[in-house]
């Protein structure tokens, strides 16, 4: 094929890290009072007392991860403070919680194996007394941390073991699942629970606007196109948004044109729902799964106990897969109060 037809190296792209999933904004619109709120639970600490635990709740893409950025930012050159951020999804067993935070304050890893958690904790503990240092450590994604539960009750009643030390620690754990938390913990971790809420159609604009201006050229993109984004955007979330507005840009580049276009957007957006709406087909352990429900409904956890005895399963991938299934509406998930708190009953969709 003659070189030159198909890749081009224009671009519209002034900036194209403005897109990435890890991109911290430097405008971070309307969560000034979230913002504050954290500040509020970790002022203690900028005055080597004890911070007040947060808990970060709301729907995805609302800004959780970016606000919790954002506050590390503003903790840098306290040298007293130690910030760790632990996302759940990688960092998903206990030993990798305090691994993590053993390599925040001795600067190596522990080996992975001979090494007893609890030996790591106490090492932990010991040199937060010793050196008079506070640990802030934020769990991010915290249901996908198989032991979440026991890691925030150990760390949040370090304390009384240890007099004197002091941990805090932001939690992001949203409504829907507050259940993994047992009440025994939940007393000891009592935090101030932050709320966070979907963005309007017109906040999504004004942030999709900073977005373009800093992130692609000038006169590429229109205010009339980015409320259609925005629009679009709107029965899913800000996320869907800003790769819309990239994926938009890139099909534009591919007709070699330099403006976005209407049609450039609603190819886009058509992609991305393609992509993105999980079809009906039924995998293995989606199937088994359903089996266990014929009979009938299980709570959460009895479910995942009935279904580790069949296949070999980790929590986090039970959780994925649950979700997974109810977004295809193949299961109906409703919660339900119990003598231990709320608890996720799962049935089959009829
Ligand atoms: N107020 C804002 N201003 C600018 N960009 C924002 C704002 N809030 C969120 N974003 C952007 O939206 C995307 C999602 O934000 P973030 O990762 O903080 O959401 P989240 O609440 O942690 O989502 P999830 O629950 O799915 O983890 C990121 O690209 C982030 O830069
Ligand atoms: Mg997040």
């Amino acid at each position: 094929m003659k070189k030159g037809i198909l890749f081009s190296n224009e671009t519209v792209f002034k900036t194209p890290e403005v897109f990435d999933f890890d991109y911290v904004p430097e405008e971070f619109l309307f969560r000034s009072d979230q913002i504050k709120e954290i500040a509020n639970c970790l002022n203690p600490a900028i005055n080597k007392k004890r911070p007040i635990n947060c808990m970060l709740s709301g729907e995805p893409a609302t800004g959780k991860t970016t606000s919790i950025k954002k506050i590390f930012e503003e903790l840098t050159g306290y040298s007293h403070i130690i910030r760790v951020y632990i996302n759940g999804r990688v960092h998903n067993t206990t030993f990798r919680v305090f691994s993590e935070i053993h390599k925040a304050l001795f600067k190596y890893t522990p080996p992975e194996s001979g090494i007893p958690v609890t030996s790591l904790y106490q090492k932990i503990c010991e040199y937060l007394k010793v050196e008079n240092k506070i640990l802030i450590i934020a769990i991010d994604d915290a249901v996908f941390l198989e032991e979440a539960d026991s890691v925030i009750y150990e760390l949040s009643r370090a304390y009384e073991l240890y007099p004197g030390i002091k941990i805090g620690i932001i939690a992001v754990l949203n409504e829907k699942e507050k259940y993994i938390i047992e009440e025994k913990s939940a007393s000891v971790f009592c935090p101030s629970i932050i709320e966070y809420f979907p963005y309007s159609e017109e906040e999504t604009f004004d942030i999709l606007k900073i977005r373009t201006k800093i992130g692609l050229y000038d006169g590429v993109l229109s205010d009339n196109l980015i409320k259609l984004i925005a629009h679009y955007s709107n029965e899913y979330d800000l996320r869907f948004a800003i790769e819309l507005l990239r994926q938009s840009a890139i099909e534009c580049e591919n007709r070699s044109q330099k403006a976005i276009l209407k049609e450039h957007i609603e190819k886009a957006y058509s992609r991305i729902l393609k992509k993105d709406k999980p079809g009906k087909e039924i995998d293995e352990k989606e199937k088994i799964i359903l089996e266990i429900l014929n009979a009938k409904n299980y709570e959460s956890g009895d479910l995942f106990e009935i279904l580790k005895k069949k296949i070999d399963i980790s929590y986090s991938s039970f959780y994925r897969i649950i979700e997974k299934m109810e977004k295809k509406k193949l299961i109906v998930v409703s919660e339900k109060a119990t003598n231990k708190g709320r608890t996720r009953v799962i049935s089959k969709d009829k």
